[in-house]
């Protein structure tokens, strides 16, 4: 119950502070101010760099949160750094209404690298184990560990939760997932809320970090 209290606090003071910042973008506008973007994000923010996040169908609270972010430097990147101090907050408003109504493509399965016969790993798992894994602890969290069941923000399907602009996360690429789950273990990307995906991902094993990706990354 606590938990859940808690949950919906930060959802309700995320909500506020989105609804009195928000000016709704213009996405045509939008769509032409994107293609300095597009070498790295793709035209439609479907990038096809495993390593640069898809934007595509993302909310717009959400970008424009981390925009924000690259640009007075509390996130940060080397690439995405310089691209945001070129950006305005009408800019910044503008593109992200534009991807956030672009659709978001589907991956494809990721083949594990065979084993090889000399030095097989010890667990030898397959993928259908390494994507269970993953979904049971995206569903149910790890009672153990305490990490928190990402599903309770994140949405059964993914999808995120709008109001509270907590991020979509499905049909990412598995590569971005487990770079930026990593960040937040370390501490490296520490802009977020309340801190709370630090405290989450400070309790997953880097195993764990890896099969919640891959599944993530098949949601559609
Ligand atoms: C040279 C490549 C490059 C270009 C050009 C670029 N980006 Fe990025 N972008 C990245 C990378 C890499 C990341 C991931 C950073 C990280 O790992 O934290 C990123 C992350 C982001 C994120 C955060 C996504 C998330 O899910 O948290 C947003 C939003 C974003 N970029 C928007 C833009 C916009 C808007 C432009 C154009 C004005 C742009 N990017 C141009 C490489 C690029
Ligand atoms: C209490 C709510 C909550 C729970 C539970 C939660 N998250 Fe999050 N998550 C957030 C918020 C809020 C953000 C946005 C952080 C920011 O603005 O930087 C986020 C961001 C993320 C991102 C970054 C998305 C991007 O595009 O860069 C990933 C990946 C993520 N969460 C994965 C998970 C996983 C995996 C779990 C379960 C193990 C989980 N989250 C559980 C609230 C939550």
């Amino acid at each position: 119950m606590k938990k859940k209290l808690q949950v919906l606090s930060i959802s309700l003071a995320l909500t506020s502070a989105a609804s009195i910042l928000h000016a709704e973008g213009n996405i045509h506008a939008g769509k032409q101010k994107s293609t300095s973007c597009a070498n790295c994000h793709g035209e439609d923010g479907n990038s096809m760099v495993a390593t640069f996040p898809k934007l595509a169908q993302q909310h717009s609270s959400y970008l424009e949160r981390q925009l924000h972010a690259f640009k007075d430097g509390s996130r940060n990147d080397p690439m995405m750094s310089a691209m945001a101090q070129a950006l305005t907050d009408e800019d910044i408003a503008d593109i992200s209404a534009y991807y956030a109504t672009q659709k978001i493509s589907e991956n494809t399965l990721p083949v594990l690298e065979p084993a090889d016969e000399d030095e097989k790993p010890a667990d030898n798992k397959t993928i259908q184990t390494i994507i269970a894994q993953g979904s049971d602890l995206y569903r149910n969290g790890d009672l153990t560990s305490e990490v928190s069941a990402c599903i309770a923000c994140h949405g059964p399907f993914g999808e995120g939760n709008k109001p509270a602009s907590f991020p979509a996360l499905k049909s990412q690429h598995a590569d971005y997932l487990i770079k930026t789950l990593t960040d937040f273990k370390s501490g490296s990307r520490s802009n977020n809320p309340e801190n709370i995906m630090h405290m989450i991902a400070k309790k997953m094993t880097d195993e764990e970090i890896k099969a919640v990706s891959i599944r993530i990354s098949m949601m559609k």
